[in-house]
């Protein structure tokens, strides 16, 4: 074979790759800044397929039809939807054993939680089982609500299924393994109906303008990494106003928000409160 000719889908443009960088940061605040391979590896062979011929092709195409559903593939390859059960199982502690609690001794019997940037679902499904099993007997008269949004509609078609191979479930307790999840016969383990019919899913750009919706705890966690200082500032105050008073924020172990955003009470890493100031 002769190797000496260079395939046109190699190399990517400086002028496409700012484009495409200015595309992703303002449309879905993902800073692809430092990612050039990332976006020849995952784009190459969405671009053959497609029979263009480069990369130049692509992002004229995506910039003269933005609302195409080739922008579902392509948010799908930009994003990174990894996840797996029981991730940061601190969270689900101090929601089980502080956020719970606090709601009862308040005679609230209600929850409303959002699992933003939930990709694939564990996330949510999840918080819904922690919830649950914190509940036990009550849980039936609560009014539990969980919403997962994502960006990505493949991330999403996988959520909304809830079956997930037997390897995923590796760090899940063995209580909530047999009380929520059930084995098929092929060997994956699906999610028992009482904890899907808590969860609701949807597609949602955290970029948009957020919907007038009133949270008592948010989960944003690996989300905002991929993003701008800038950008994370700007969602975190739309998250703030999202949330009820004494409501709680939940970000990834390696995410800080200090320095960033003063309005929330820091509780301990990772956990931050809305406490209005009187
Ligand atoms: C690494 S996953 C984190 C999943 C889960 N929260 C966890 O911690 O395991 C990040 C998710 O954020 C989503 N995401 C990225 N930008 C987004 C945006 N602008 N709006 C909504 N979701 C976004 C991605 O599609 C991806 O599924």
């Amino acid at each position: 074979m002769d190797n000496t000719e260079a395939s046109p889908l190699a190399k990517l443009s400086d002028s496409d790759f700012d484009f495409i960088v200015q595309f992703v940061s303002n449309r879905y605040g993902i800073d692809l800044s430092q990612k050039r391979r990332l976006i020849e590896a995952r784009l190459g062979g969405e671009i053959k397929k497609l029979g263009l011929s480069s990369f130049k092709q692509y992002v004229d195409m995506l910039e003269s039809d933005p609302a195409s559903d080739k922008i579902d593939t392509f948010i799908d390859k930009i994003t990174t939807n990894y996840s797996y059960f029981n991730r940061e199982m601190d969270h689900y502690d101090f929601l089980m054993n502080t956020i719970i609690p606090a709601q009862a001794r308040a005679q609230k019997a209600s929850i409303n939680i959002w699992s933003a940037g939930c990709a694939t679902g564990e996330e949510p499904y999840n918080i819904a089982m922690a919830v649950d099993s914190a509940l036990g007997y009550k849980r039936s008269a609560w009014n539990v609500s969980v919403t997962a949004t994502d960006v990505s509609t493949r991330a999403l078609s996988v959520a909304r299924k809830g079956v997930y191979p037997e390897a995923e479930l590796k760090g899940m307790p063995e209580e909530w393994k047999s009380n929520y999840m059930t084995a098929l016969p092929d060997g994956n383990y699906k999610v028992n109906d009482n904890i899907r019919r808590s969860v609701f899913f949807s597609r949602f750009n955290l970029m948009d303008p957020f919907p007038h919706r009133m949270y008592d705890v948010i989960f944003c966690r690996n989300v905002m990494i991929y993003f701008k200082q800038q950008t994370s500032q700007a969602i975190l105050k739309k998250f703030y106003s999202s949330l009820s008073e004494g409501g709680y924020l939940f970000i990834g172990h390696s995410e800080t928000i200090s320095g960033i955003m003063t309005e929330y009470k820091y509780v301990q890493p990772s956990i931050y409160q809305k406490v209005t100031k009187k």
